[in-house]
Order: C-alpha cells, then structure tokens, then sequence
C-alpha cells in the first residue's frame, strides 16, 4: 500500500494546508521562477507551486521519492510537468547536489525534530543566496524546540518574518531572507558539531501531533 512505512510523510499536515492558503490568499504566483521543496511529503506543497507556473524541484528522503511521483501524476497536467522534478534529498547529507540560486525555498512542517535542525540549517545556508525567499510553514511545540529553533537559530543566518498565524493550531508562517556572510561563515562551529543524522525509524515522532 502507497504510504505504508512512511510515517510522517504519509499525511497531508496542516501547514502545509497553510501554506497553500497563505499562498491563495496573497495572490503569490511562482511563473517563471526556481523553486525547490524541503520534505514534500504527500506533496501538496509543490504541487501547487507548480500549478501556479513555477519550475520546481520536490524533494524528500529516498523511500518517500514514490509517493511523490504518484500524487504528480494524480495531480499535476502532463502540460505543467516539465516544469517539476522530484529528487532525493536528505539535510545535511546530499545538498551540494542542488545549485544555490533558488528563488523560492518553501518548507512545511519540517520543523519537528530537533536532531535534524543543525543539517536543516546546513541545507537552508546551502541552497539559498541573498535572492531567495524562503517560507517556512511550522506548528510550533516547546517540546520538539521548535519556537527557539524560529526566534532565535534561523535569525542568526536568515532575516525572519512573521507573515501569518493560524491561532487554533498553533501554525506560524515565516517568509526570511539570508543575512549576507562570507563564504563558510553560514554555519557556526556549534551547530557544525551537532550534525547528526535522524534514524530512521519509519515511525511517527512523540513529537508530532496526530495528524488531521
Ligand atoms: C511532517 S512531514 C511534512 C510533509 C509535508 N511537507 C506536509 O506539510 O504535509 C515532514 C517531512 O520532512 C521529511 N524529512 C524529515 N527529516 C528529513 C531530512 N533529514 N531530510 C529530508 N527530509 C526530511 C519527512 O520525510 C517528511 O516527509
């Protein structure tokens, strides 16, 4: 069964609902530009930044490549494909495979797991330049640190905003911007040390709510 063993990646999350929306709502088109997603999950995400005109790039760990491609071809018309690619990657690990000059980075509920913030920010540091827009759609949990991982690890390499709060969930969307550093200044000897790759367990984290 598509989604068996995939844990967190089988369900469609409420930000990246939020996101979608925020999207909507703001009239935001992706036409014309680069575009790549972090942890896509189910998908959703970049699919509809596709159907709003962008080339972009879907991304997630290897296992969950499949389920991707199959809600791509449910979802997107063979006329907008050659403007989507779905690819492996894993934070921290394979990110110098992709280039650096993305106009949009966009990322929902992939803050959820404290082992993988030092590799998330390795990859975010990698992929962006001054140029991109990043948004980044997150529940925020003091148990998983999530609300100090947003107010106080992103702001020291990426100017951060606030742009939309859903209350009722607890979702914070943020839209940052990189703080201009010299070459290999992104990423502080601290949070160099604590890279570590997440086990894979296949199972859906304690810190993660159920899903809707
Ligand atoms: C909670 S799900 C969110 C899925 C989707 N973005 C959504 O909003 O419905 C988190 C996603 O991040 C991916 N992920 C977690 N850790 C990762 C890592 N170290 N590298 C790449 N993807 C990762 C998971 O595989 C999963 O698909």
């Amino acid at each position: 069964m598509l989604g068996a063993n995939l844990g967190v990646s089988a369900y469609v999350w409420d930000c990246g609902v939020a996101l979608c929306r925020y999207f909507e709502k703001q009239g935001i088109t992706f036409s014309g530009k680069k575009v790549i997603e972090l942890g896509s999950g189910t998908g959703i995400v970049g699919i509809l930044a596709t159907l709003l005109g962008g080339d972009v790039t879907m991304t997630d760990k290897p296992k969950v490549l499949k389920q991707i491609e199959t809600n791509v071809i449910v979802n997107v018309p063979n006329a907008c494909r050659h403007r989507l690619q779905v690819r492996p990657l894993t934070w921290g690990e394979n990110h110098t495979n992709f280039p650096t000059d993305y106009d949009f980075i966009l990322g929902s509920d992939i803050v959820y797991s404290s082992v993988t913030y030092p590799a998330l920010i390795e990859t975010l540091c990698h992929l962006a330049n001054q140029g991109t827009t990043i948004y980044l759609s997150s529940e925020l949990r003091e148990r998983n640190g999530s609300p100090s991982f947003h107010e106080e690890r992103l702001p020291q390499y990426f100017n951060c905003h606030v742009v939309d709060r859903l209350e009722d969930k607890a979702i914070t969307l943020y839209k940052m911007t990189k703080i201009d550093t010299r070459p290999g200044d992104c990423l502080p000897s601290d949070d160099r040390n604590q890279l570590v790759t997440e086990p894979n367990t296949g199972s859906q984290p304690a810190s993660l709510s159920s899903p809707h």
